[in-house]
């Protein structure tokens, strides 16, 4: 327990870490150095890996366990004593994916490292790859024998990153493919938005505070806002981008988990089934979106000069940007639109949920009007600047009655210790822990297809919006906000 200027009592639920080996497939790529060696450093270095556990990174370049530490040390900051320890616990098997004996060859290193430390070790397998190989790998895995679980207890988990499908049919065969070689149990899918420090406190703030549930709800709420906003374009992923979209990259996983996580009724506890039952039970109860109000109900736009991006098609009507209101048919949201917009090349780096509360029903500050009165909003600021600001209605000092919108902000970084953590460092240590809580459940998957595939099968009758690079998105978007008084908080 914890006690100092900022926190009175600190409990971690945290249990130990487990010895276990993580395998790291795509092991010489630009996630595994850039993301998951740092983030496992970090976790050595809080002494949240347990000192028998190994990585071995897999890929097909030739390395040695001595050249694949060179080629990650530059990427650990430094010479720290502690990176060199943790890179002792790195070792590397090269292994070239549809060879099935390079598998076996890799179940044989498993098991050598594995009888050097005195307890049992539980495996966790990474796949830093593109989606398309996760059929080929999973196959050769499972006949190697590495999916099998030996049935005392120990585990065998697989780690995918996303995409999962591309629509409600493919995402429905990548499953039945999976779960002939794994059951769930075993599959920790990953949105790494999960991971955000913001995104699990929303949780925390929910339901571990009686203050917001009692408002937290259509009786007290206006609408809702969650922004995922980026300034940077493209870049040097048009390949993969082009054929995606801004919808199928962000909205079906993201944004809805987002969403989920701020609407969503109080589990029955903390447990991963729990948690994510109620997330399903969210996701379904959004009203579907209707062929004849898509154009009043979602903009889709298009950035200037995308089409000139190296890499893509120079008649792409793929979107970059995508706003959208959602209502949700529920007791707790009947009537409150939740506006989600996110974009490439916009204004700022910024994501946030804006919670915005209805008006006062009436003001005694005569002449002000309640309807003049600021609302109350409370916003969770995802990135960059991790935190919560809470704006209300409060006298400005002085002898003259003024009064106007206070806001109270709270800053992550403003903590002792509050340095910047990587959504992965949360999310390895959580899969190394067995704690899918944070990974997403195949039915979470089929739900939120099932609500973006009827519109991605008329995606293409809907208006593309351009707009330029640096501005808060095509005016379109406010198109969302037709006959209300409503309008887009500012992206800066
Ligand atoms: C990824 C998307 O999942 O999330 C990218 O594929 C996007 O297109 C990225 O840029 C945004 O993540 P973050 O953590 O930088 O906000």
């Amino acid at each position: 327990m914890l006690e100092n200027n900022y926190w009175r009592g600190n409990f971690c639920v945290e249990v130990n870490p487990a010895p276990g080996t993580l395998v790291i497939f795509g092991a010489s790529g630009d996630l595994a150095k850039r993301k998951l060696f740092p983030a496992l450093c970090h976790l050595y270095r809080r002494g949240l890996l347990h000192e028998e556990s190994r990585i071995v990174g897999c890929a097909r370049t030739d390395y040695s366990d001595a050249t694949f530490r060179d080629h990650l040390r530059g990427e650990l900051n430094g010479n720290c004593s502690e990176c060199e320890r943790f890179l002792d616990r790195v070792h590397y098997q090269r292994l070239d994916y549809g060879v099935p004996a390079d598998y076996t060859a890799l179940s044989r290193r498993l098991d050598e490292l594995e009888s050097s430390g005195e307890l049992p070790a539980n495996r966790t397998i990474y796949l830093a790859m593109p989606a398309a190989l996760y059929p080929a790998i999973i196959g050769e895995l499972s006949r190697a024998g590495l999916l099998t679980e030996p049935g005392d207890g120990r585990w065998r988990h697989v780690v995918l990153e996303k995409p999962f499908g591309r629509d409600s049919a493919s995402a429905e065969e990548l499953d039945r493919f999976l779960h002939s070689h794994l059951h769930e149990d075993q599959i920790y899918r990953i949105d790494h938005y999960l991971g955000k420090e913001t995104v699990q406190n929303i949780m925390m703030l929910r339901f571990a505070n009686l203050i917001f549930e009692p408002v937290w709800n259509a009786h007290y709420i206006d609408h809702v806002q969650l922004t995922v906003a980026e300034t940077l374009g493209v870049e040097h992923r048009a390949g993969y981008y082009d054929h995606v979209g801004l919808l199928r990259d962000m909205f079906q996983n993201h944004m809805l988990e987002m969403l989920a996580m701020a609407a969503m009724e109080m589990p029955g506890s903390f447990s991963p089934d729990a948690v994510r039952d109620e997330k399903v039970k969210l996701i379904e109860s959004i009203r579907p979106f209707r062929r004849e109000t898509f154009a009043e109900d979602i903009v889709r736009g298009q950035y200037q000069g995308y089409r000139q991006e190296p890499g893509v098609a120079p008649d792409s009507r793929t979107e970059t940007f995508v706003a959208a209101k959602i209502m949700i048919d529920n007791w707790r949201w009947k009537g409150v639109p939740f506006y989600l917009r996110s974009g490439k090349k916009l204004a700022a780096r910024r994501s946030e949920i804006a919670i915005v509360f209805k008006n006062i029903p009436h003001s005694i500050f005569a002449p002000i009007r309640a309807e003049e009165m600021q609302p109350d909003t409370l916003v969770l600021r995802v990135q960059p600047d991790e935190g919560m600001e809470l704006t209300i209605q409060a006298k400005q000092p002085g002898p003259k009655l003024c009064m106007g919108g206070l806001t109270l902000n709270f800053r992550y970084s403003d903590l002792p210790g509050g340095e910047q953590f990587e959504a992965y460092e949360r999310l390895l240590l959580d899969a190394m822990l067995g704690d899918q809580t944070l990974f997403i459940r195949s039915d979470v998957i089929a739900a939120s297809w099932r609500l973006f595939t009827p519109v991605l099968e008329h995606w293409d009758a809907l208006p593309l919006a351009e707009y330029s690079p640096g501005t808060q998105g095509p005016d379109e978007a406010m198109r969302l906000f037709a006959g209300t008084q409503r309008e887009w908080r500012e992206i800066r």
